[in-house]
C-alpha cells in the first residue's frame, strides 16, 4: 500500500478530488491531511472520509518533531493541494523530489510570492493572456521553483475574469492532478 500525506489551506476541492479518485481499485491510502488552518474546508472533508488530520502552526511546520511525525506514515508522496506556507528547506531534504505542488498558471509565469488563488487569475486576466492553465511540479526551496512535471492549458477569452478563468483552471486541476500523482506512484 502506498501513501499520500495531503496538505491544503482552503477548500480542499482538489484534496477530495485526489481522495475520491485513489478510492476505487488503486492501492494508494491518504493517511493524513495537514492544515494550517483550523477553519480550513479541507478538515471537514478529512472528517468526512475518516482520514486522519493535524493541524500545524507555521512554527510547528518547521520543527523536527513534525518532520518525525510525518515520516511515521512513511508517505510515498506529500502532495501540496493549495498549502499556502512555504514548506521547510527540511522537508525538501527529507523527501528529495517526492513533494509535489499544484499551481494554478504556466510556470514560469504568474508564479513566486503572493501569487495564490485569485491573485494569479487576475494577474493573467490584467496580462491579456490568451492562455492559462495548471502547472504539477516538484518542490525545491524556492516557491513555484521545482521540476515542471505536468502542464495542461485551457484558453482565456476577452470576456473572462478571474472568477469564470478560476473556474476553467479548477476543472484541469481536479483532472490531471490525480492522475499525474498515479502516474509518478507507478513510476
Ligand atoms: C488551487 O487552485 C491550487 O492550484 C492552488 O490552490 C488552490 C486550492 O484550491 N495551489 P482547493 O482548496 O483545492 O479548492
Amino acid at each position: 500500500m502506498q501513501s499520500l500525506i495531503i496538505f491544503a489551506s482552503g477548500n480542499g476541492s482538489n484534496a477530495q478530488a485526489i481522495i475520491s479518485y485513489f478510492k476505487e481499485g488503486k492501492d494508494v491510502e491518504i493517511s493524513l491531511i495537514v492544515s494550517n488552518k483550523s477553519d480550513a474546508g479541507v478538515l471537514q472533508i478529512a472528517n468526512e472520509e475518516n482520514i486522519p488530520s493535524l493541524i500545524l502552526t507555521k512554527a510547528e511546520l518547521s520543527s523536527a518533531d513534525t518532520l518525525e511525525r510525518l515520516q511515521t506514515f512513511k508517505p510515498t508522496l506529500i502532495v501540496l493541494a493549495g498549502f499556502l506556507l512555504k514548506i521547510p528547506a527540511s522537508f525538501v531534504a527529507a523527501f528529495p523530489r517526492k513533494i509535489i505542488n499544484i499551481h494554478p498558471a504556466l510556470l514560469p509565469s504568474f508564479g513566486g510570492k503572493g501569487m495564490w488563488g485569485h491573485h494569479v487569475h487576475q494577474a493573467v486576466i490584467d496580462a491579456q493572456e490568451t492562455q492559462s492553465g495548471i502547472t504539477i511540479h516538484t518542490i525545491d526551496e524556492v516557491y513555484d521553483r521545482g521540476e515542471i512535471l505536468l502542464q495542461a492549458r485551457c484558453e482565456v477569452l476577452p470576456t473572462d475574469d478571474a472568477s469564470s478563468l478560476a473556474a476553467k483552471v479548477q476543472k484541469l486541476e481536479h483532472y490531471f492532478f490525480p492522475r499525474t500523482l498515479d502516474f509518478l506512484l507507478q513510476a
